[in-house]
C-alpha cells in the first residue's frame, strides 16, 4: 500500500494509475476507522476498484470555533494497518498546511441544499466540506467515490456539487453500519459513556419503529409523529437538536410519512452531538 502526505504526489500517482487504464475509487475519511469506513472499502472493492485510495484528514475547514476539533480521535498508525488489512493500494495522510496553503482563499459553497438540519446548526459545515471533497476529487481524480448514508445532508449535498460543477465521476453511497445495539457507528461514538451509549440507542429505535409504522399504516402525518419522536429521544435523556422528515433528494420538508422519505435526527448525548437517519 503506497502512503502519500503530498498532494502533488498523489495526483501524480493517480493520474498514472488512470493512464495504466486502472479503475480508481475514493473513500474519503477523518480516520480514526471503524467498521462504517471498512465497509465503504469494501463497497468500493466490490464495485470493481483496480485502485482503493483512502484519504484521512481531519479537515479543520468544517469545524467551526466551539466543535471538537482539537479532541476529534486521531490515530494514524491504526489507520494505517486497517486500510491495509481492508485491501486499500493507497492511504493519503495531508496536513491542514499542505492541504491549505498559506492565504487559501477559495471555497466551495453549496447554497440550497445546505441552509437547513446541521448546516442551519453548523454554519460553516458544508462549505468546509463541499471545499476540502472538490479538493480531493481533482487530487485522486477517481472514477468513483464512497460515502456513508449516516451523513444524509452531507451525502446529498456532494451529489449536487458533483451534478453542478460537472465533476466527472460517480458517488456511490453504502448503508449506514450499526453496532449490535443499533447505534450508528461513527468516530464520535469514543466519547460516549457506557450509559450514554445505552441511552443513544432510542436514536436506532425511534427510526426504526418509524419504518415498520410506515410499512403497516402506509403513510403517517408527520407532526404529530415527530412529537412522539421527541418525546421518546427526551424521555431517554437525550437533548433534541432536530427530528425531520424530508424528501430524500431535495431535502425539503414532507407534510406526511411515507415510503421514500427520510428522517434525520441529531441529538446531543450528554456533550456528543450524534446524527443519524433513516429511510421509510
Ligand atoms: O464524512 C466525513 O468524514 C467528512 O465530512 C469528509 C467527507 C471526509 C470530508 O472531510
Amino acid at each position: 500500500m503506497k502512503t502519500f502526505t503530498e498532494p502533488k504526489k498523489l495526483q501524480k500517482w493517480c493520474a498514472a494509475k488512470r493512464m495504466e487504464g486502472r479503475k480508481i475509487a475514493l473513500v474519503p475519511t477523518m480516520g480514526y476507522l471503524h467498521e462504517g469506513h471498512l465497509s465503504l472499502i469494501e463497497a468500493a472493492r466490490k464495485k470493481g476498484a483496480d485502485e482503493i485510495v483512502v484519504s484521512v484528514f481531519v479537515n479543520p475547514v468544517q469545524f467551526g470555533p466551539n466543535e471538537d476539533y482539537d479532541k476529534y480521535p486521531r490515530d494514524e498508525k491504526a489507520d494505517l494497518a486497517k486500510c491495509r488489512k481492508a485491501g486499500a493500494t493507497a492511504i493519503f495522510f495531508p496536513t491542514p498546511q499542505n492541504m491549505y496553503l498559506d492565504a487559501h482563499s477559495v471555497y466551495v459553497n453549496e447554497e440550497t441544499l445546505s441552509a437547513g438540519l446541521c448546516g442551519a446548526r453548523r454554519p460553516g459545515h458544508f462549505r468546509g466540506v463541499c471545499t476540502v471533497v472538490a479538493k480531493l476529487f481533482n487530487l485522486a481524480h477517481p472514477h468513483f467515490a464512497v460515502f456513508g448514508q449516516k451523513d444524509f445532508q452531507q451525502e446529498t449535498i456532494i451529489r449536487r456539487m458533483v451534478r453542478d460543477l460537472n465533476f466527472d465521476l460517480e458517488i456511490v453511497v453504502a448503508p449506514i453500519v450499526r453496532e449490535p445495539s443499533g447505534l450508528a457507528r461513527s468516530s464520535r461514538n469514543t466519547y460516549l459513556s457506557a450509559d450514554e451509549k445505552s441511552r443513544a440507542r432510542a436514536l436506532s429505535q425511534s427510526l426504526f419503529a418509524a419504518q415498520a409504522d410506515v410499512k403497516a399504516k402506509k403513510t403517517v402525518p408527520w407532526k404529530a409523529y415527530q412529537a412522539k419522536i421527541v418525546k421518546k429521544l427526551e424521555a431517554a435523556g437525550l437533548k433534541v437538536d432536530y427530528v425531520e422528515a424530508v424528501d430524500g433528494e431535495t431535502l425539503e420538508p414532507v407534510k406526511r410519512l411515507e415510503k421514500g422519505v427520510a428522517i434525520l435526527l441529531a441529538v446531543y448525548c450528554g456533550k456528543t452531538r450524534l446524527i443519524d437517519n433513516a429511510v421509510m
